[in-house]
């Protein structure tokens, strides 16, 4: 069963038929909203807005480990990621989609694992995405028409603030080609729970520093956003359409 990961402009899956919602509670609490069961396409898929309803919850305040706890509760194995990023390549152009391969964490202070007091899981995050289910992906992107970036490495960054131009530069020097917040610890739980994940990224934005001078983050975000979510909905469209029945 695929979920669907929503993240910012992506707060609910439109062209989901609704069928049942569920909050689930998990050893670790509960989700950041209920998991909408329903049909995309016709085919079963579970949709879980990241940030909860209303956009409530900022990504340090996700609960990561209760949503992918419940949806491998729920029965999921595939997990497509949305984020939204600043963009640190030139290729980023907002509204551009990106399909990354690494990550690195700068993250702090999030619960990171689910192991329990006395058990050590050393989780393999040496590929951190789904190969296959990357290539399905760049795929559908294909089919759907929609430009798209493969490859490149997410930083994940701790937020809730967006970054200064110099910690952009140090991402940069470090590899990194897009920037977000929410990247991880969802990667490294979903492999810790054994789930197929990968990130379906979204550039809204010139990372700060980059873009031209005196151009506005929030501005930007706000003029791509949609455009950057058609795409993704027209991704996601395709990818289903493709999937084994
Ligand atoms: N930085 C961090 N996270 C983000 C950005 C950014 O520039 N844009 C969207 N999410």
């Amino acid at each position: 069963m695929l979920a669907v990961i929503g993240g910012t402009g992506l707060g609910q899956l439109e062209g989901l038929v609704r069928e049942r919602d569920e909050l689930p509670e998990t050893p670790w609490g509960k989700p950041s909203a209920p998991l909408v069961h329903g049909r995309y396409q016709g085919a079963p898929v579970i949709f879980l807005p990241r940030h909860g309803e209303g956009h409530r919850l900022a990504p340090h305040e996700i609960n990561y480990r209760a949503n992918i706890d419940a949806l491998r509760q729920a029965g999921v194995n595939e997990i497509i990621a949305v984020a939204a990023v600043g963009g640190i390549e030139s290729r980023l152009e907002p509204g551009t989609l990106a399909l990354p391969e690494q990550i690195i964490d700068y993250t702090w202070g999030r619960a990171q694992s689910f192991s329990r007091p006395g058990e050590v899981i050393h989780a393999d995050l040496t590929h951190p995405y789904s190969e296959t289910l990357r290539q399905r992906l760049r795929q559908a992107a294909s089919v759907a028409g929609a430009p798209l970036v493969d490859g490149g490495v997410y930083g994940a960054t701790q937020g809730p603030r967006l970054e200064t131009a110099a910690e952009v530069d140090r991402l940069e020097r470090d590899g990194c080609t897009m920037v977000g917040m929410t990247g991880m610890p969802e990667a490294a739980l979903a492999r810790e729970r054994g789930l197929d994940y990968a990130c379906l990224a979204v550039s809204v934005n010139h990372a700060a520093g980059r873009g031209s001078p005196g151009q506005s983050i929030h501005a930007s975000i706000e003029a791509s956003l949609s455009e950057g979510m058609a795409r993704v909905r027209a991704v996601l469209a395709a990818f289903i359409s493709a999937a084994p029945a």
